[in-house]
């Protein structure tokens, strides 16, 4: 069994993040989305695997993840370049892939409870695909499951407007190499992209063995800035501990709360579940709970609450930060004036 982990795309709606780099490194409890992607395959015994590149920034994913082996992986790089759709970039992995059956996983989707459950069904039934599928309440956002009266799949349809049911299709799809053929002779879909849900619904049209398993836990697809702070807080909900490395003077712990070594919190509350990256300082502060600061950040005189501040941040006297995705290096300060002072990037978004 191999796995694919897409890592290209364009990340639009992940602005101005994604302008510095793929959407897919962007961290969640102070880990890349594609790492819990990758641990997730790696936790399955799926050691053999390709990540597909775009055109972001592509040497950030290769410098990250390395040859594989910091994460007990051996990764194969395939570059896709522009997004001419998840199922050209499937297609690109032919020679990769050979005839063993592999999973796909997009490389922003997050499944609390993992693919273990699900890679076994499919190994032990004889599926030429399988797909995974979550009732939602807007399934227009999404590639979308049809059934007959038996609950049998016997459809997909790609954002469709008028949905024919609340059935999402997850993005992790397990296949038999035969899916290349049929990618083979994909037309691009009205929006010009070779959709992978066009190919799996070709293959039940042409009668083969499709499967499909609900999923159970949350799923998410982190594609949006509410999304990666939704899973930041379910994340570290579920994996938090008491976890103290960094020096604590004249500050008070409440609840879960990682403070990672070099850290130095002083005269501060922090509450978690909440993660604080290695050589912070935190000062005069309050923050937590379900957020996630990450390395070599510096934060003073400040309250964060539901919140990812990304590596290097600066941030000061701001009375209440909340709900906000901070990225790299960047400083958030209060001045004393009445005044709102910004120098941001563009297509970024500031709420005062
Ligand atoms: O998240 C689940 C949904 O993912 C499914 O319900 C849809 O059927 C499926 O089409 C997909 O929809 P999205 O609109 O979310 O796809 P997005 O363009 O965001 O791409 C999903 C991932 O695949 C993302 O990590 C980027 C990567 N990608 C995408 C394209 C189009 C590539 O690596 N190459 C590509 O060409």
């Amino acid at each position: 069994m191999k796995g694919i982990i897409l890592h290209g795309g364009a990340g639009t709606r992940l602005r101005p993040l994604s302008f510095s780099g793929p959407k897919q490194l962007v961290p969640v409890a102070n880990k890349p989305v594609s790492q819990w992607c990758l641990e997730d395959l790696v936790s399955c015994g799926i050691t053999e695997i390709s990540i597909v590149l775009g055109e972001t920034f592509p040497e950030l994913v290769r410098e990250y993840y390395g040859d594989g082996s910091r994460f007990n992986a051996n990764i194969t790089y395939i570059y896709q370049g522009r997004p001419l759709g998840i199922a050209q970039a499937v297609g690109l992995c032919r020679e990769f892939v050979s005839n063993e059956s592999f999973v796909v996983y997009l490389g922003d989707n997050l499944l609390q409870k993992g693919i273990g459950k699900y890679l076994e069904k499919f190994s032990t039934e004889d599926f030429d695909a399988m797909v995974l599928l979550k009732e939602v309440d807007d399934p227009t956002r999404f590639g979308v499951a049809v059934f007959d009266e038996n609950k049998k799949l016997i459809g997909l349809v790609e954002k469709p407007k008028k949905p024919p049911t609340n059935y999402a299709l997850v993005g992790v799809y397990f296949f038999k190499p035969v899916v290349f053929d049929i990618i083979d002779e994909l037309k691009p879909s009205w929006r010009g992209e070779y959709e992978i849900t066009d190919a799996i619904h070709t293959m039940i049209k042409e009668g083969f063995n499709v499967g499909y398993e609900i999923v159970e836990g949350w799923w998410l697809d982190t594609g949006k800035k509410d999304d990666i702070l939704q899973a930041n807080a379910l994340i570290l909900d579920e994996q938090a501990v008491q976890q103290v490395e960094g020096d604590l003077l004249d500050s008070r712990l409440e609840g879960r709360v990682i403070v990672k070594g070099g850290a130095k919190i002083v005269k501060s509350t922090l509450r978690g579940p909440l993660i604080i990256g290695e050589n912070c300082h935190i000062e005069n502060s309050f923050i937590g709970p379900y957020t996630s600061i990450g390395n070599n950040c510096r934060i003073e005189n400040s309250r964060i609450e539901f919140s990812v501040v990304l590596e290097g941040s600066f941030i000061e006297n701001v009375e209440r930060l909340d709900e906000s995705l901070i990225g790299r290096y960047a400083k958030v300060i209060k001045n004393t004036g009445k005044s709102v002072k910004l120098h941001i990037g563009d297509y970024s978004e500031v709420e005062v």
